[in-house]
């Protein structure tokens, strides 16, 4: 069950989500080591880091794939939703296009993005068409099966899929990795595009720091399972120890 937070707690008022503190751990493997940041509404905040440095292991806390350690506290919404039911996570509008997009091979890309709105009662047909306008791509390629698309087209499908959820927050891993520079850009430009009309409010995990960084407001360093720095985009990418580690500069 979702929880409301507990009278007096710290929640910032205008943040959609707030993380407090949060540890992953795989048996001994202490993969995020008790980090805090919050999201506001509305806004687009990017997560960067070297490999291995908890990117992924803090979204599948977030959407309650893995568990987040006892302390941790996860609040979307105004609700406490650490740890609960991913089922539930998704309902409340939360919702994550996966590392490796996870289509499903051999459903067709329409059933790919009808699943994307399982945890909803009615889905309209407007719905779908609004993915196909975003993507065109994937409306020639309706009843083609999910597994033949390309790495570029099953990215398409990966976000539209988690679009038929209705989320208010979009979590983003790597939405760019193995794609063409045009087609990153063009995932990039899309995406902005749901912030700024569709009012998504976007987490964004990427290996490619220049884009992530140009794209969000706000950014997160994510070093070993901790932030090191944190602050508007426009600082981080001023920052000489950002430029040299992360921009290749
Ligand atoms: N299922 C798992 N079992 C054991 N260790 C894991 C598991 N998943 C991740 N790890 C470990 O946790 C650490 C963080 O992994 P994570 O996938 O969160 O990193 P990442 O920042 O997303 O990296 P990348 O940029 O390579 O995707 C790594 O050391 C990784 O080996
Ligand atoms: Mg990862």
């Amino acid at each position: 069950m979702l929880r409301s937070p507990p009278p007096g707690s710290t929640t910032i008022a205008e943040a959609l989500l707030t993380v407090d503190n949060l540890h992953v751990y795989y048996g001994g493997i202490h993969a995020v080591q008790g980090i805090s940041f919050s999201i506001e509404s509305g806004a687009i905040a990017t997560l960067i880091g070297a490999n291995g440095a908890g990117k992924s292991s803090t979204l599948r806390a977030l959407s309650g794939i893995v568990p987040a350690a006892p302390g941790s506290r996860i609040c979307f919404d105004g609700q406490d939703i650490t740890n609960a039911p991913p089922h539930l996570i998704v309902a409340a509008g939360l919702c994550q296009v996966p590392e490796g997009r996870r289509i499903f091979a051999s459903m067709s890309v329409e059933e790919n993005l009808l699943l994307g709105a399982f945890a909803r009662e009615n889905v309209s047909r407007a719905e779908l068409d609004h993915v196909y306008t975003l993507f065109p791509i994937l409306a020639e390629r309706r009843a083609q099966s999910g597994g033949t698309l390309s790495g570029g087209e099953q990215q398409m499908l990966a976000i539209g899929r988690a679009l038929m959820a209705r989320p208010r927050l979009l979590l983003l891993d790597e939405p760019s990795l193995g794609l063409a520079p045009l087609l990153v850009s063009e995932i990039f430009r899309i995406l902005a595009g749901l912030n700024q009309t569709d009012g998504v409010t976007i987490l964004l995990v990427e290996q490619n720091a220049r884009k992530a960084l140009a794209t969000a407001q706000h950014g997160y360093v994510l070093e070993t399972g901790r932030v090191t720095l944190s602050g508007p985009c426009a600082e981080l990418l001023a920052d000489e120890g950002v430029r040299r580690a992360y921009l290749g500069e």
